[in-house]
């Protein structure tokens, strides 16, 4: 089997990796000539995901896994070819923004030599795979081909494990010769008895969107409890698990935090709210959870603001976390992207450290000191707030800690630590939806 995956990013470079693991032979296409040199060249990665790079180095060395600008050669004789280029939301109206997806529909179309299956690998709308089909026929009405969609449910930071362990794979088309193609690619998963649903192509593309809009309203659901928590002195931790061990609800994604953010949940849940209006259909329950993970976000300022004695004016805080979860340096719709701009408005000077983000947030924060690390982030700082969950902040030196700060105060928007605990280390400290000491 030879695949072209369209589009290096995060989706493409994982999946264009995994399917290599596999044993398929990929060949991962890109318009930005420096990402390919780097990849082709120096292994280079463009994103921070563990695993990747060697992933990537050892199914090159094994040649089965190469790279290149050059869509028409990776095209012609492949099995099949993957669309997995951007879909960003379209500046003012929230819609995922199609046009790279129609654009190397175009180019695939122009270059395919024998039936090819074509696969939408990115978040798309429901009725853009029929389009992709209906583009393809306009540019080579002689084309024998089928068009599949393949959604990928896999998260950053986990990406790799999540492509090789899905909880099941999706593969929406009608055509039977199209399926025996994916079945062939995916043997893998088969011999490991991953679920495989066929469905038909619009049902497919829904699916992608009611999961990740789904999981959005699930956290949102458990942000608006921490919060009731908080007032009727409840424990949002015990709430998750004494409801997420009813199997009709389950015990993931019920973990409280500063809101959603990411590539994907804060696109996804826009894009499908305009489609579901659109349609006539409107999803009024994500309507809300879009308007509440907004709004949380500057919710969370005004939290560390309060607790902070309802001034922060002259103050410096240390920031501990800027991407908008561990193990990535994606900063998209990352919470200290709003939080962050809320407390500086309020006067506060900030100091910040992250891992692996503080390159992508210096494009969008201004203002801000980074540190080189954590205890160089608090020395002489009047409060500690953590963001991000990265491992390193879950293990800090706390007596360390009470003694860099000017004052033993935490605000820990992603509940890492525990009352008890803060408290016997005599810290000041106010949690997501638990207990506050001090
Ligand atoms: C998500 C989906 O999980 C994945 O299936 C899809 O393909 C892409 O979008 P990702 O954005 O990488 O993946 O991260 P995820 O781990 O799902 O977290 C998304 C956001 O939700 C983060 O901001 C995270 O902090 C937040 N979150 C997640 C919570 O606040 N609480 C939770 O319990 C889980």
């Amino acid at each position: 089997m030879r695949i072209a995956m369209i589009g290096t990013g995060y989706v493409g470079l994982v999946s264009g990796a995994c399917f290599s693991e596999f044993g398929v032979n990929v060949v991962c296409v890109d318009k930005d000539a420096a990402k390919i040199d780097g990849l082709r060249e120096r292994g280079d990665i463009p994103i921070y995901e563990p695993g990747l790079e060697q992933l990537v180095a050892s199914n090159a060395q094994a040649g089965r896994l190469s790279f290149t600008t050059d869509l028409p050669t990776a095209v012609a004789g492949a099995d099949a070819v993957f669309i997995a280029v951007g879909t960003p939301s379209r500046r003012g109206d929230g819609h995922a923004d199609l046009s790279y997806v129609y654009g190397a529909a175009r180019e695939i179309a122009a270059a395919m030599t024998k039936y090819t299956v074509v696969v939408t690998k990115s978040t798309v709308p429901v009725g853009t795979g029929r389009e992709v089909a209906r583009i393809i026929r306009e540019v080579r009405p002689d084309a024998e081909f089928d068009v599949v969609s393949n959604p990928e449910f896999l998260r950053e930071g986990s990406a790799i494990n999540d492509f090789m362990r899905p909880d099941r794979v999706v593969i929406g088309t009608e055509s039977e010769r199209a399926r025996a193609v994916m079945r062939q690619l995916y043997r893998v998963l088969y011999l490991i008895e991953t679920p495989i649903l066929f469905t038909s192509l619009e049902t497919s593309e829904l699916i992608k969107y009611a999961a990740n809009t789904f999981l959005a309203a699930k956290i949102t659901f458990i942000n608006e409890v921490a919060d009731l928590c908080e007032k009727v002195g409840a424990d949002v931790h015990d709430v998750a698990r004494g409801i997420g061990l009813d199997g009709r609800i389950g015990r993931k994604f019920l973990h409280p935090g500063p809101g959603y953010g990411g590539s994907c949940f804060p696109k996804d849940t826009l894009a499908l709210v305009k489609t579901a209006q659109e349609y006539g259909a409107p999803l009024r329950i994500i309507e809300t959870v879009v308007d509440i993970n907004a709004k949380r976000k500057k919710a969370m300022a005004d939290k560390i603001i309060q607790f902070l004695g309802g001034s922060v004016a002259g103050r410096t805080l240390a920031i501990l976390g800027l991407t908008f979860k561990p193990n990535t340096d994606d900063m998209r719709d990352s919470p200290s992207l709003d939080i962050i701009p809320a407390l500086q408005a309020a006067g506060a000077n900030v100091r910040a450290f992250d891992p692996e983000g503080m390159k992508e947030a210096a494009k969008h924060l201004a203002n801000v000191e980074y540190a080189d690390n954590a205890y160089a982030c608090m020395d002489g700082a009047d409060a500690l707030v953590i963001l991000t969950e990265w491992n390193e902040f879950r293990a800090l030196d706390l007596a360390r800690v009470r003694s860099l700060l000017r004052e033993p105060v935490m605000i820990d928007l992603r509940n890492i630590y525990t009352p008890e605990d803060m408290e016997a280390q005599g810290f000041r400290y106010s949690p997501v939806g638990r207990r506050q000491i001090g």
